[in-house]
């Protein structure tokens, strides 16, 4: 399977080596374009490839991983190309390394992206982790690191619980986007180190 990835920093770059070393195909984008992403896909290896935004997202899963601020940017363009698109949104209403704690209580972050691309399948994943527990990996002693999930297309979760799977993480399954909100920055299950035990 071939994953897009939109964003090629700490996160994007961690996930796509993820993904590569589990068998997976991915095409990765910024926004420099696919000349400034060489050295990465070099290190990445023939598993892959350096493409604009559009390109990236002509695969079924895209994974967003760009700053809150550049969500607009990136989203509006692409808004009739990712009708349909399962999106693993990565993001975190986080602006210059302050928590958006303007974001209204219940409001979820996520929600907001879904109404940035209303036809996409939106999963929120990886938020709730801290860079330092995506970069590393995350099978340790006893258990496997814990991301949540959350989204409202249930075959959309189950697609994206395989692929967290597949790169060696425990999926939680939270319940819709609604519910995601308390994994986003801010909230009551962000930042934590969760380890689901194997026994
Ligand atoms: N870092 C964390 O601890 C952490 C943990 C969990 C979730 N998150 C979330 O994950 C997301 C990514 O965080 P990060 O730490 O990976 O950020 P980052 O290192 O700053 O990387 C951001 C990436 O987005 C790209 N980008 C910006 N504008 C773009 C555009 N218009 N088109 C395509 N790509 C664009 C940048 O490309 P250029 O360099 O070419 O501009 C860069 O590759 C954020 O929403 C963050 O809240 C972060």
């Amino acid at each position: 399977m071939k994953i897009g990835i939109i964003g090629a920093g700490t996160i994007g770059a961690s996930l796509a080596e993820k993904l590569v070393r589990a068998g997976y195909k991915v095409e990765i984008s910024n926004s420099r374009g696919p000349d400034s992403l060489q050295n990465l896909v070099a290190q990445l290896g023939p598993n892959a490839a350096a493409v604009t935004n559009e390109e990236a997202a002509c695969n079924e899963v895209v994974i967003l991983a760009v700053r809150w601020e550049n969500t607009d940017q990136v989203l509006t363009p692409l808004r009739q190309q990712l009708t349909g698109k399962i999106i693993i949104d990565t993001t975190n209403p986080f602006i210059q390394n302050k928590w958006l704690f303007t974001l209204p209580k219940g409001v979820a972050a996520s929600e907001i992206i879904a109404s940035k691309v209303p036809g996409a399948r939106i999963v929120k994943a990886f938020n709730n982790l801290l860079a330092k527990w995506i970069t590393t990996d995350p099978e340790v002693p006893g258990g496997l690191r814990v991301t949540f999930i959350s989204g409202d297309d249930e075959q959309a979760k189950s697609i994206v619980g395989k692929i967290i799977t597949d790169l060696k993480f425990a999926p939680i399954d939270l319940g819709t986007l609604k519910d995601g909100e308390l994994s986003q920055a801010g909230r009551a299950l962000a930042g934590i180190n969760l380890i689901q035990l194997n026994e």
